[in-house]
């Protein structure tokens, strides 16, 4: 099943912001202390450079790279981009998670909320692992919600009578990430320490069509990309996956609960 390369939306996407940066903040809470003086950093699929920032708080002499392969999303990280006060270093480059070659030793190799885009990622593992210096670490988030409603809607309606012939091979299916046991094992297999789980979040949504809104920032982006030529057929596909959203997750007296399952993993290697 292949996906079409969404274009992104920073703004749209840094919405949710302080949402989407929760996962990235526990994640890091997880991770060790690095090696090398300074550290070597690399954050792969970067987006909008807001939650790298927070990597140059945790390792203020750090050299920090974040890599993405979206203009749109490297256009906005680059405002981070500066030394840090610490004496490191926070930079953005374009680079595709599935080509990246690490040129040095890493003390840390990161990524948020980006693998699931990136099918066949257990096999970077290796790679990855590899160029970190000893006692480095390789952590990742990804979302583990594709048979939430919010994703199951969409696919059903992506493969509908209507929509069926141009948007039957647009979307991703629950095998875009793995379970939490499959990749320890296999991140245990290539000799690293690994500590994996997963989280459901229950976000607590506010405005209206906010489960839209959310994902109009990152699940939805192949289907309106797929649609960006005829504004028409967007319109009606979002209008019909709105009532199904609005059906599926109903308001409550504080805003809408929106249940968010993610997987976690934080692999070191001896040091
Ligand atoms: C949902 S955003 C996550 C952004 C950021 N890590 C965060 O946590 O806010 C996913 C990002 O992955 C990037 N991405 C997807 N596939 C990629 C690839 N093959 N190479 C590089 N970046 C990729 C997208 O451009 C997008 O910026």
């Amino acid at each position: 099943m292949s996906a079409t390369a969404p274009a992104w939306d920073p703004a749209q996407y840094l919405r949710h912001a302080g949402h989407r940066a929760r996962p990235f903040t526990d994640l890091l809470a997880r991770v060790p202390d690095l090696p090398g003086e300074p550290p070597r950093v690399a954050d792969l699929g970067c987006g909008p450079g807001n939650v790298t920032t927070l990597l140059a708080g945790r390792w203020p002499t750090a050299r920090i790279t974040g890599y993405d392969n979206s203009a749109q999303m490297l256009e906005r990280a680059r405002q981070h981009a500066s030394p840090t006060p610490g004496g490191g270093r926070l930079d953005f480059a374009h680079a595709d998670v599935r080509t990246w070659t690490p040129d040095e030793p890493y003390g840390l190799i990161i990524s948020n909320a980006t693998l699931q885009w990136v099918p066949g990622h257990v096999e970077l593992f290796a790679g990855w692992i590899a160029a970190l210096a000893p006692g480095g670490t390789l952590a990742f988030q990804v979302p583990g919600n594709f048979d939430a409603p919010s994703h199951r809607l969409m696919r059903e309606l992506a493969h509908s009578p209507r929509w069926r012939s141009r948007l039957a091979d647009t979307l991703r299916h629950d095998d875009a990430v793995l379970t939490p046991g499959a990749y320890l094992a296999h991140l245990t297999a290539a000799g690293c320490t690994a500590d994996v789980w997963e989280t459901t979040y229950v976000h607590l949504l506010t405005g209206e069509d906010p489960v839209l809104d959310w994902v109009k920032g990152t699940g939805l982006r192949p289907v309106l990309t797929a649609l960006d030529d005829d504004p028409e057929a967007r319109d009606a596909f979002v209008g019909e996956y709105r009532a199904a959203l609005r059906a599926a997750y109903p308001a409550g007296p504080q805003g809408t609960p929106f249940p968010f399952r993610r997987v976690f993993a934080v692999a070191r290697t001896s040091g």
